[in-house]
């Protein structure tokens, strides 16, 4: 798979049924995020991989509602950072950017090996450092979803996720994202 096809058939899908993983598979995910550019080579990124069964059933309450899909998932990725942890060049603070830069790596490793890596931000973040024993002054920026899209849509989806795992949402036209030599107010 080359990097605009993973790209193309990367999706946040939410039907999943479970994969097996493996210290490899973590190994692989973790190396290629550690490849990603950051500020000043500072690798402002933090994972915790979280697989066994216990530790996932344990998470299972620091979920939204709406996310009642990520049962069925088999890893979740705390993906962590920290402002001093890169470059505040006065107002541009680049910890953020350059864990999602890292994160968009992993995701993409993990959608050429065939599995789901979706990203979400509804959960508890405060949460989520309990249950993981991360400090009160590390943010958690998303959790990373892994599972194996399944072939069936599972019946916990709600009617609006059942048509996005169908159809990717639409994106903006070109016209407003992109601008050729010089901003405008279009
Ligand atoms: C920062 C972020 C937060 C998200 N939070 C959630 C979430 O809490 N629940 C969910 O089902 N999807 C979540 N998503 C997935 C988006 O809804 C999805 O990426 C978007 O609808 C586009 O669909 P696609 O990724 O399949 O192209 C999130 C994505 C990102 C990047």
């Amino acid at each position: 798979m080359d990097v605009k096809e993973a790209i193309q058939r990367r999706r946040a899908y939410r039907s999943l049924e479970p994969v097996e993983i493996t210290v490899d598979l973590i190994k692989d995910l973790a190396g290629c995020a550690q490849l990603s550019a950051s500020c000043n080579n500072n690798q402002p990124w933090r994972f915790v991989f979280v697989y066994e069964h216990d530790m996932l059933t344990r998470m299972h309450e620091l979920f939204s509602k709406g996310n009642a899909w990520v049962k069925n998932a088999s890893m979740y990725i705390a993906v962590l950072s920290k402002k001093d942890y890169d470059c505040i060049i006065n107002e541009r603070v680049y910890h953020q950017f350059d864990t999602g830069m890292a994160t968009a790596f992993l995701i993409l490793r993990a959608t050429e090996l065939g599995l789901v890596a979706h990203p979400i931000a509804g959960y508890s973040p405060q949460k989520t450092r309990e249950v993981l024993g991360i400090p009160d002054d590390i943010e958690v920026i998303t959790l990373v979803i892994v599972g194996e899209h399944s072939k069936t849509i599972n019946p916990i989806l709600s009617e609006k996720q059942i048509v996005s795992e169908k159809q990717r949402p639409e994106r903006f036209s070109f016209e407003k994202f992109v601008y050729l030599n010089k901003y405008s107010n279009k």
